[in-house]
């Protein structure tokens, strides 16, 4: 039987170490795993099961304590050697220059100043202790002189080294103190929310209440599976790295195994910075977590030290802070919208707030289990993000304010536009009016139909489409190309010029491709990618209405949803009658031809970096621009996506840190033959391209 100093056994629980050590900074790090994750998880099983037989042999940084390990009654405070100090805020350019102007004063130069800056990341404030090269403790900022020591929970977070890579043998402190943020992503903070409302738990209010809530658990098995992150941002003491700047620091501590940001930018000068502020800014709704600004910080920390610090602030960095997303008001009324296919959507009617520069006075509730899980009741007082195009949500009740006054809200049993009857079905989430006459569904499908990637049809906005139907002058899309200057003239906001206008642009629309004439009929889960789809199958709008479900399915990009969809659709008499009347009406369908059809990829800019196995440079240049796309030499905001081949260079760093979709070969190929909808899906593949970068950078 093998004892626990068997050398045997020490030779192999500190080969595992090692091993996973390596594999998890290869994997969470830098992005680049080398292994599968089936290995990694039988080398950790095999790790975990030799240190449960001989629990001796147990070490706080051996790589099974990601998994989290026994309870503690409370956290220990700790001491900083050095305060963890906080930062100067600004808002605008103006500020910055001001600052940029007090640090050039303050070091007596002339000169243009180096900054090296940083996304200012909405998380926890931590440092990590690094004694030997091992990971011996973790604490929170606290109130900059004392913090909590949160060792266990730390260790069970993938991106921060137990035990420190060091392949260049730098000589390294005896002590080494790193800072920087704990956050959760953005996705892991919507899934740890609906994991909560699914077991009736208070909500986070925010991505960073979610990371400082799953950073103080006492039991670390928990926080480790809140899926925490780390990006470091600094060192206690400046000498301790033997180099002369933050930028070089950032570098060293990359290379000894800690996560940086990618979107550092070092060494630049003010203008830089501005230019900087704005490009992060831009990015902000794009990255897969929650940033607040950016930071500023002198270079040099020769210059930090000639400037030094306040009492709590260093005056060698500033944040600029960006607006915030998500504020607090008050839900006066929940009120039910209806949609084109009968969807009721409840909306929550809000005391307006501003939120970064817009009015917000309504959001969405999505449905009745939406409201359910959320509790949102009439006269809460709710937490409410917006954030870029996306519709305003409301991400937590403060179920704390309530008074007793709240009303519950129950989706309604009938259609409140037409009153008929609104049924959920069995599997949807959605209840619906079940009338197609329904009038809340005959404007917003004659919207539909009139918008810019259907028929667009200038000057059929909103407005004048509910007087159409209200006034009863036009009950379904066939009924816009009967309508005369005489029916629209004395319409609210109308006259005879405007009437005239409006006639002819109808009249302009008549002539459509087969592509924009299916998107145009609203068929559920026919969007403009299917509709395109689909006018390259079928030669004529008669052809689909003949074709079967079966025929449908077997079409690349048309899934058996919209299959089934469109049977349907086809199947219904009053469909096929506004159709009739579209044709007989002068409606005049044309099919593309590659001469007229817009191509596939037509202002789509291509960059290509390392070498591709199946074709040369310029057979993958021709085919991009066979379909409209453009190829260019650089990197830059305008790239739309960056095709990465073996051995690629500096532009696949530029792609990631702007947030450009990475194609690699396969995926250039597919999108070239048509074959997926990566054009559809570019926003949502948008995050999975965000992964840690390299090191390169900094
Ligand atoms: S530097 C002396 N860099 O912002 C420098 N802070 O108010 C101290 N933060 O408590 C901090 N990202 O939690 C720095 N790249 C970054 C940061 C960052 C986020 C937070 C940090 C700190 C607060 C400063």
């Amino acid at each position: 039987m093998n004892r626990a100093d068997d050398p045997k056994i020490i030779e192999r629980i500190s080969w595992l170490r090692r091993e996973l050590n390596r594999h998890n900074h290869r994997y969470f790090v830098i992005d680049d795993p080398v292994i599968s994750d089936a290995e990694y998880d039988r080398m950790m099983q095999e790790l975990i099961s030799i240190e449960a037989q001989w629990p001796e042999l147990v070490s706080p940084d051996s790589p099974s304590v990601r998994v989290g390990s026994a309870p503690l009654d409370r956290f220990e405070t700790l001491a900083h050697r050095y305060p963890m100090m906080s930062l100067d805020k600004g808002f605008s350019e103006a500020d910055f220059f001001s600052f940029d102007e007090r640090v050039r004063k303050g070091l007596g130069v002339e000169n243009p100043v180096l900054y090296t800056t940083e996304p200012k990341i909405d998380g926890v404030a931590v440092e990590l202790v690094y004694k030997g090269g091992r990971l011996t403790l973790a604490s929170t900022r606290g109130d900059g002189d004392t913090g909590e020591m949160i060792t266990e929970n730390v260790r069970t977070i993938s991106t921060v080294p137990l035990v420190l890579e060091n392949p260049m043998d730098f000589s390294l402190p005896s002590l080494l103190e790193v800072r920087g943020e704990i956050f959760i992503s953005k996705a892991g903070f919507k899934r740890l929310n609906d994991e909560r409302m699914g077991q009736d738990l208070p909500l986070f209010a925010n991505a960073r209440n979610a990371a400082a809530g799953s950073l103080r658990q006492l039991d670390s098995r928990i926080t480790a599976q809140r899926q925490l992150e780390i990006y470091v941002y600094g060192i206690s003491e400046p000498a301790a790295l033997e180099v002369d700047s933050h930028a070089d620091a950032l570098a060293r501590l990359g290379q000894l195994g800690f996560r940086i940001n990618p979107l550092v930018r070092c060494r630049i000068t003010g203008e830089a910075v501005i230019a900087y502020i704005h490009e992060i800014n831009g990015l902000r709704d794009r990255l897969p977590y929650e940033i607040d600004g950016i930071v500023a910080k002198v270079d040099r920390f020769f210059f930090q030290e000639l400037l030094g610090a306040t009492s709590r602030r260093p005056r060698w960095a500033i944040a600029i802070k960006f607006e915030a997303t998500q504020e607090v008001t008050r839900v006066i009324d929940i009120q039910i919208q209806v949609g084109r296919t009968g969807a009721l959507t409840p909306v929550a009617h809000l005391e307006p707030v501003s939120i970064a520069g817009v009015t917000v006075s309504r959001a969405t509730l999505h449905n009745q289990d939406e409201i359910r899980k959320k509790d949102v009741r009439v006269g809460d007082r709710v937490f409410v993000r917006r954030a870029g195009d996306v519709i305003p949500e409301i991400v937590k009740v403060i179920t704390e304010d309530r008074n007793g006054s709240e009303r519950p809200f129950d989706m309604p049993r009938n259609c409140p536009v037409c009153g008929s009857e609104a049924v959920r079905l069995e599997d949807e989430a959605v209840t619906r009016c079940v009338s197609i006459a329904c009038p809340a569904q005959v404007k917003a499908n004659i919207r539909h139909f009139a918008s810019k990637s259907a028929f667009d049809i200038d000057g059929l906005g909103e407005k004048i489409i509910n007087q159409l139907v209200d006034r009863q002058r036009i009950s379904s899309c066939a009924d816009i190309f009967t309508l005369t200057v005489d029916d629209l003239k004395d319409l609210d906001r109308m006259g005879e010029k405007s009437a005239q206008n409006l006639v002819q642009a109808i009249a302009a629309s008549r002539r459509i491709s087969l592509a924009r004439f299916l998107y145009a009929l609203g068929i559920r889960h026919v969007g403009e990618y299917a509709a395109g789809v689909l006018s390259e199958e079928f030669e004529s709008i008669d052809d689909i209405m003949a074709a079967d479900t079966e025929r449908l399915e077997k079409i690349d990009g048309i899934g058996p949803r919209a299959a089934a969809s469109i049977t349907d659709f086809m199947r219904q008499e009053q469909n096929l009658a506004i159709i009739r009347r579209l044709l007989s009406g002068g409606v005049e369908i044309y099919r593309e031809t590659t001469e007229n059809k817009e191509l596939p990829l037509s202002g789509k800019t291509f960059v290509l970096t390392g070498t591709l196995d199946s074709m040369t440079r310029s057979a993958a240049k021709a085919r991009i621009e066979a379909v409209g796309g453009k190829v260019a030499g650089s990197v830059s905001k305008k790239t739309d996506y960056v095709v990465a081949g073996d051995s690629p260079g500096s532009k696949l760093d530029q792609a990631r840190a702007l947030g450009i979709v990475i194609l690699d070969e396969d995926q250039l190929d597919s999108l070239l033959s048509g074959t997926n909808s990566f054009l559809q899906t570019r926003q949502a593949d948008l995050p999975d391209t965000y992964r840690a970068g390299r090191q390169e950078e900094v």
